[in-house]
């Protein structure tokens, strides 16, 4: 069983040169943003979520990248409303397996 239920991480790696990286789509502010709306839904740590910035993870040419553990899903994300759409997605989740949990608990 994962530590966490759901950790994303984004990337904000950097590289010289002018070569594709993930650093140079404003990831910076994604991160903050991304963070912050999780906190205001209630995706906290101590409930089992997380987000983290992350060096980069060999997917450059498709930043920004972001990938969720432990579903192992990608996603290209480069706004805030793309940002809103995994957080509610990867919610959305968890919601309904807690749903089937306590469906499950009263069946029993
Ligand atoms: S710079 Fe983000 S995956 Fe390589």
């Amino acid at each position: 069983m994962s530590f966490y239920k759901s950790h994303l991480f984004i990337c904000n790696n950097r590289k010289p040169g002018g070569k594709n990286c993930c650093g140079s789509y404003s990831t910076d502010d994604l991160i903050a943003y991304a963070k912050r709306r999780a906190k205001e839904l209630g995706m906290t740590k101590d409930k089992g979520f997380r987000v983290s910035s992350s060096g980069c993870m060999g997917r450059c040419k498709s930043g920004p990248v972001i990938v969720e553990y432990p579903s192992g899903k990608w996603f290209k994300c480069s706004t805030e409303d793309a940002i809103d759409r995994i957080l509610h997605s990867i919610l959305q989740v968890h919601q309904s397996s807690t749903i089937k949990l306590r469906a499950k608990i009263v069946e029993d």
